[in-house]
C-alpha cells in the first residue's frame, strides 16, 4: 500500500514537473550564457586516450563523496523520497559535490541555470547531463512508440527520433529515457503505448532506429543529437495480469528469445545508457538484478555504458522486501550493476559508508564513475556545457518538423476495416454535403499526444475536428457533437495537473445527461451525409500507472456508437488510443474503422488526409488485435498445441469466442489491394549459408499505396517447439497501380537461431522450415526448406 502511494506521489511529481519548472523559472534569474571556458582543452570528438586522460585527471581529484555524486540523478524538483535520504535540496549537492545527472527540468532557462551552479560552483567544475522523458517529441509530438512501429518504416522513425533529440538538445536537454523497448503482449498493461508492440523483429528494428535518431550513427557528441537509454530493463511489459509495476515471472529462454532481442538491438546500435525495470523479474527486482544487469548486460553483451535506475527504484528494493534497508539497497543495486541512482539519493547518502565499511571498493566506484565522465566527455559536456538559447525558436518553430510529424501520422494510421468502400470520403461537395464529427475525443487537442507528449514543451496540436475543417472548407458543412463525457470516472495519479485541469473542470454528468448527450449526437448524424465518430482512450487511460481490467470503449462511447450507427448513416469510427480495444461490435456494424492510435501535433491534419483520400492508409498492427480482453495474453508467434482449434472433440478454445484475434499481428488495408505471387525458396542450404526468399508484390487497385511485406518462417521440430510463426523480415514498398515489385529476403544466422532451453544457449538447427510471404501475420502464400549439417 505504502508503495503505491509512493508510487502514485512519484507520478504525480513527474506530470507536475513542466508546471513546477516553469514557476521555479519565473523566480530564478535567467543567468544563461553562453560557453565558457572548457575546464580542460579536448578537441570535438576527442580520441580514446584524450578521454582516458581526462577521466584518469578527474578521478584523481575526486573525494568519494564527489564520486558518489557523478552516480547520483537529482530530482529537479522537491521529492520526498529524496529529501529523506539526503538533508539537502538537489542545488546543494549540485554546487558542493556536482551530480552525474539532472533530471525532470525541462525549461532551457532553468538548465542552464542549474548548469552554471555546476560548472562554475561545484569544485571540479564537472558538467551534468540534464535527462527528461522525450519520448516522441519534445515540442513537436510525433506518434506515440506504439503507432510509429505501426508503420513498419524504420527510416521514417530514425527521422521522427532525429528531430524529437534537435528540438530537446536546443532547449539543452542532454539526455533522453528512450526508446522504450519492452515488449508487450498483454493489452491490459497501459505501457504497451510506449513500445514498438509485440514482436521482437520488428521491435528490434525500431529500437535500432530510435536509437540512431537520437544519437546519431556516428559517435556520440553531434550538438543536435541527444544521448539514449534503452529502457526498461527488462521483463517489465510481462507483469502479471496487466498490472504495471507487479512482477514478471518470464522463463530464461522466454527472456532470450522475446524479451531481449530489442535490447540487444539497442546496444548493437551503440546506445549509450540503459534504464533499469522497477518490477520483480523471476522474484529479483530488476534494479538489483545480477543477471541482468551484470551477466546479461555486462558479460554476454559487453555493454560499455551506464545503467541508470528507473525513478526512486534503488530506495524501492526496501519496498520490495529485497533489501533490508536503505544502505543494504544500495549495497544490492551497485554491486548488481547499477551505475545511478535516479533521484532517490539513496546512493548518495549510504555508498560513501559502504566504502568506508570496506563492503565496497573505491575501485569498484571508480569503474562506475568513469562510465558517467566518459560518457559526459564523449558528448562534448566539456566543450559546450550550455544551451545556446537563440538557438531555440527557431529549431522548435521549424516548418519541416511539423511536415514531418504529419507525414508520420499518415505513415502509422492502420485502416481496419472499410466495407463497401466508403472511405476514402468525398471532399469534392458533390456527394458529401454535411459530416458530423462526434465523439469525446473529436475535438481534444491534449489527448493526442500521449502522456508523454503533454508532460513535455508541446506546441500547437491540431484536433481532428480542426483537420477535417481545414480539409473540407467550405465544400461540406462540418458539426460536431461531444457525447457523453469521457473524462470522468477515471482515477488517475495525473489528474490534478494544470495541463489537464480545464478538461479536469468538466463536470460529472449524470445518466440523464449523459443520454441527453448521446440524442444530441444522434440528432446531429441524423441531419449530416456522414458521421465520423472519434472515440478511444484519454491519453492517461494508456499510459505509466494505466492498467485496465476491461478494453472496451468506456464512459458511454459504445452505446454513443451504437445509438449514431441505428440512424442508418455511414459511420466511419476513428480510434484514439494507445493500445487495442474491444471493438468487436464495430468490427461487424461500423463499415469503416481507422486505428489512429495518439498522432501527436499532426494528428488531425493527417487523419483527415487519410479520411478523404489525399493519403493512402499504409499501417500495420504491431500487435495482435484480441476480440475480448479475456483473451489477453494475446500473441501471434506463440507456439503450436496438440489440438488447436480446428481440430475435433477435446480441443484448445473458449466457450464463448474463437481463440483468433479478432485481427492479426500485421494486419493493415489500403485504399487500394495488392497481390502476392511467385514465391521463391532456396530449397536446401548448409547450416552457415543464408537462405534466400523472394516473392512479388503487385498492386492490383486503383490507387498508388505502400504495401509492408512480412516474412514469417516456423522450424518444424528441433530441440524446443518452436513458434508457430515468426517475422523475420519486412519491407515497405511504394507500389502504383499496376506496378509490381520483387522482394528479396535474406534468412541468415540471425534470423534462424534461437536460445534453446536444453542446450542452454544460441543454436541454428539442421532442420525442415515453413516459410510464408504476405501482408500479415497469417499470410497464405507458403514455401519450405531444409537446412543440412
Ligand atoms: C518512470 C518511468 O517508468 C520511466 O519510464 C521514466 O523514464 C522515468 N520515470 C523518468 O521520468
Amino acid at each position: 500500500m505504502k508503495r503505491r502511494i509512493a508510487l502514485r506521489r512519484y507520478a504525480y511529481f513527474l506530470m507536475a514537473l513542466a508546471i513546477l519548472c516553469e514557476s521555479a523559472l519565473l523566480a530564478a534569474q535567467s543567468v544563461a550564457r553562453q560557453a565558457s571556458d572548457p575546464p580542460a582543452a579536448l578537441g570535438d570528438t576527442p580520441t580514446d586516450k584524450q578521454v582516458r586522460e581526462k577521466v584518469e585527471g578527474l578521478l584523481r581529484q575526486m573525494t568519494l563523496e564527489e564520486k558518489v555524486a557523478q552516480l547520483s540523478q537529482l530530482p529537479g524538483m522537491d521529492v520526498p523520497e529524496f529529501k529523506e535520504n539526503v538533508n539537502k535540496s538537489a542545488e546543494d549537492v549540485l554546487k558542493h559535490l556536482g551530480a552525474g545527472s539532472m533530471l525532470w527540468v525541462s525549461d532551457p532557462k532553468e538548465i542552464n541555470r542549474l548548469q552554471h551552479v555546476a560548472v562554475e560552483q561545484s569544485r571540479l567544475h564537472i558538467p551534468v547531463l540534464f535527462g527528461l522523458d522525450v519520448i516522441h517529441g519534445y515540442h513537436t509530438i510525433f506518434p506515440a512508440p506504439i503507432a510509429m512501429a505501426s508503420s513498419w518504416d524504420p527510416k521514417m522513425v530514425e527521422e521522427a527520433q532525429t528531430v524529437a533529440a534537435n528540438e530537446a538538445r536546443a532547449a539543452g536537454i542532454h539526455w533522453t529515457f528512450a526508446p522504450m523497448v519492452d515488449i508487450a503482449r498483454d493489452a491490459r498493461w497501459g505501457r504497451m503505448v510506449e513500445g514498438a508492440g509485440e514482436d521482437p523483429y520488428l521491435g528490434a528494428a525500431m529500437a535500432r532506429a530510435q536509437v540512431q535518431g537520437f544519437q546519431g550513427r556516428r559517435q556520440l557528441g553531434a550538438p543536435d543529437r541527444v544521448l539514449a537509454c534503452v529502457k526498461h530493463f527488462a521483463g517489465y511489459g510481462a507483469a502479471d495480469g496487466g498490472r504495471d509495476y507487479d512482477s514478471s515471472y518470464v522463463p530464461e529462454e522466454e527472456m532470450w528469445n522475446v524479451y531481449l532481442p530489442p535490447f540487444k538491438a539497442a546496444l548493437d546500435a551503440g546506445v549509450g545508457s540503459v534504464m533499469s525495470a522497477y518490477m520483480d523479474l523471476n522474484d529479483v527486482p530488476a534494479s538489483g538484478n545480477p543477471w541482468l544487469l551484470h551477466e546479461v548486460l555486462r558479460s554476454s553483451w559487453d555493454f560499455k555504458g551506464f545503467v541508470v535506475s528507473d525513478a526512486f527504484a534503488v530506495k524501492s528494493l526496501v519496498t520490495h522486501g529485497y533489501a533490508r534497508d536503505l544502505q543494504d539497497a544500495a549495497h544490492k543495486a551497485f554491486t548488481a550493476g547499477l551505475t545511478m541512482d535516479m533521484a532517490s539519493g539513496t546512493y548518495l547518502k549510504y555508498l560513501p559508508i559502504e566504502v568506508q565499511q570496506g563492503r565496497i571498493s573505491v575501485r569498484q566506484i571508480d569503474d562506475a564513475v568513469r562510465t558517467v565522465l566518459e560518457t559526459k566527455i564523449r558528448m562534448g559536456l566539456f566543450q559546450h556545457p550550455y544551451t545556446d538559447e537563440s538557438r531555440l525558436d527557431p529549431t522548435l518553430n521549424d516548418p519541416a518538423h511539423q511536415e514531418m510529424a504529419r507525414r508520420a501520422v499518415k505513415r502509422s494510421v492502420v485502416l481496419l476495416r472499410n466495407e463497401g468502400g466508403l472511405l476514402p470520403l468525398d471532399k469534392s461537395g458533390k456527394t458529401i454535403h454535411s459530416i458530423a464529427v462526434i465523439g469525446p475525443l473529436g475535438d481534444t487537442e491534449v489527448d493526442l499526444l500521449s502522456m508523454w507528449g503533454g508532460a513535455v514543451k508541446a506546441g500547437a496540436t491540431v484536433s481532428i475536428l480542426q483537420g477535417i475543417e481545414e480539409k473540407v472548407g467550405s465544400t461540406a458543412r462540418v458539426a460536431f457533437s461531444h457525447g457523453p463525457h469521457l473524462r470522468r470516472n477515471i482515477p488517475s495519479p495525473f489528474e490534478n495537473i494544470d495541463l489537464l485541469k480545464a478538461l479536469k473542470e468538466q463536470p460529472e454528468q449524470t445518466p440523464q445527461e449523459a443520454q441527453k448527450a448521446i440524442d444530441e449526437a444522434v440528432s446531429l448524424a441524423r441531419q449530416s451525409d456522414v458521421a465520423v465518430v472519434v472515440l478511444g482512450e484519454i491519453d492517461l487511460m494508456s499510459a505509466e500507472s494505466a492498467s485496465r481490467s476491461s478494453l472496451k470503449l468506456s464512459n458511454g462511447q459504445e452505446e454513443l456508437l451504437e445509438a449514431v450507427s441505428a440512424t442508418g448513416k455511414p459511420v466511419v469510427l476513428v480510434l484514439v488510443n494507445g493500445r487495442p480495444l474491444d471493438i468487436s461490435w464495430a468490427a461487424e456494424h461500423v463499415p469503416a474503422i481507422l486505428e489512429a492510435w495518439y498522432p501527436g501535433s499532426q494528428g488531425g491534419n493527417g487523419i483527415a488526409d487519410i479520411l478523404f483520400g489525399d493519403a493512402n492508409p499504409s499501417g500495420h498492427l504491431p500487435v495482435s488485435w484480441p476480440r475480448s480482453t479475456g483473451q489477453l495474453p494475446i500473441y501471434y508467434n506463440h507456439n503450436l498445441t496438440q489440438l488447436p482449434e480446428t481440430s475435433s472433440d477435446f480441443k484448445s478454445r473458449y466457450w464463448d469466442i474463437r481463440s483468433t484475434p479478432l485481427y492479426p499481428f500485421g494486419f493493415g488495408l489500403s485504399y487500394t489491394t495488392f497481390a502476392f505471387d511467385n514465391l521463391k525458396v532456396t530449397s536446401t542450404a548448409q547450416m552457415g549459408s543464408a537462405i534466400e526468399v523472394s516473392a512479388d508484390v503487385t498492386n492490383t487497385g486503383g490507387r498508388a499505396g505502400d504495401a509492408v511485406i512480412q516474412l514469417y518462417i516456423h522450424q518444424r521440430a528441433g530441440s524446443a517447439s518452436r513458434p508457430v510463426r515468426q517475422l523475420k523480415g519486412f519491407e515497405r514498398v511504394a507500389l502504383e497501380p499496376g506496378a509490381n515489385h520483387t522482394v528479396h529476403f535474406k534468412l541468415g544466422k540471425d534470423e534462424l537461431q534461437f536460445w534453446s532451453p536444453l542446450e542452454k544457449k544460441w543454436v541454428v538447427e539442421p532442420e525442415q522450415f515453413d516459410v510464408w510471404v504476405g501482408d500479415n501475420s497469417s499470410a497464405a502464400m507458403h514455401g519450405e526448406f531444409r537446412l543440412t549439417q
